[in-house]
């Protein structure tokens, strides 16, 4: 008790602070999402989410050799093909824009972990993350498309897949194809606790996959439900899933405490566009200080229990740690 017990003691400086911290960010924990576009040359700003871009395949050696020497441990992938359909095929191309990418990526830079995001919605004409039936997303049809297309991306190489899609089933269907194809090796990262979340805004821009009709919250979380959370998490790990995921992380902390509380895999949170944006137009207008506010939000998604977070950010906080 006062005057005995002085908390103030340990926080006096810089060292007695290093010392007892309790969280501590490291690259190795990081994992840097890429936009791949097609065509030649380009490196292609995001208007909505400053300071990231859109990249050809061409430019990605420059970019993941540099990703690798600031000691982030992995990339995650989303493709923008030229041409889209109802059926979402340029998922499973074998010549795809995100297995170019992949193939392009393991060439280069071996040991920097390559993760593929599954899912239909960047290819598909109507945007949504499967395919349709009578106006709606169709579950069971649509595990048979994410099957072909996780499969396809881990014969380019991939080292993880990660099904973000939110149908039933798709993690068992996932393993089940991976398995037949000879891919028992490849680990699935499922997106378990994804809501269907207005902080994906900036993404779907960038990634030019905003549904053309509805919404998606007939297939990703209601944002209220934190018990449902454990239901979905404990479901994908029963189906095979190696590594579980919330997403978004900021709004969803509590969440991300519950499933580590609960479950113990390893758990990863995805730092998403939406809170990306946010930040860097408050820093942009010198309302916050970008470096310590981004540091202080990832601090807090690894202390609420993220072993891994997904994060645009990635880059930045890696010059700014060494
Ligand atoms: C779906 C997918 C989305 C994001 C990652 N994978 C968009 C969505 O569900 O609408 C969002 C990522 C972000 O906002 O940074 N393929």
């Amino acid at each position: 008790m006062f005057p005995s017990t002085r908390l103030r003691r340990l926080r006096r400086t810089a060292t007695l602070r290093d010392m007892v911290r309790e969280t501590r960010l490291s690259t190795r924990n990081l994992i840097f999402p890429i936009f791949v576009q097609c065509g030649r040359q380009r490196r292609d700003e995001i208007p909505s989410m400053p300071g990231q871009y859109r990249w050809t395949v061409d430019l990605l050696p420059r970019l993941v050799r540099e990703v690798r020497d600031r000691g982030i441990v992995g990339v995650i992938l989303f493709g923008l093909p030229d041409s889209k359909d109802e059926l979402g095929s340029g998922a499973f191309d074998p010549d795809g824009i995100v297995q170019q990418a992949v193939k392009q990526i393991k060439d280069v830079v071996p040991d920097l972990a390559v993760i593929a995001d599954t899912c239909l919605d960047e290819y598909t004409s109507h945007g949504h993350c499967g395919i349709l039936r009578n106006g709606d997303v169709d579950n069971d049809a649509t595990l048979e498309v994410l099957a072909r297309a996780a499969v396809s991306q881990a014969a380019a190489g991939a080292d993880i897949v990660a099904p973000s899609d939110m149908m039933d089933g798709r993690v068992g269907a996932l393993r089940q194809a991976l398995d037949a194809e000879g891919f028992q090796q490849t680990p699935v990262m499922a997106y378990s606790a994804k809501y269907a979340s207005s902080f994906y805004g900036p993404f779907r821009d960038a990634a030019d996959c905003a549904p053309q009709f509805g919404d998606r919250r007939s297939y990703q979380m209601d944002p209220g439900n934190r018990r449902e959370a454990m239901r979905e998490v404990a479901l994908d790990l029963q189906e095979g899933a190696d590594i579980v995921m919330v997403k978004p992380a900021l709004a969803y902390l509590d969440v991300i405490r519950d499933v580590r509380a609960n479950f113990d895999v390893p758990v990863a949170a995805y730092n998403v566009s939406g809170e990306y944006s946010m930040v860097k137009a408050a820093a942009g207008h010198g309302w916050v200080d970008e470096q310590t506010v981004v540091l202080e939000i990832l601090t807090s998604i690894a202390r609420a229990g993220a072993d891994l977070i997904l994060t645009y950010h990635a880059c930045d906080v890696a010059q700014w740690l060494a």
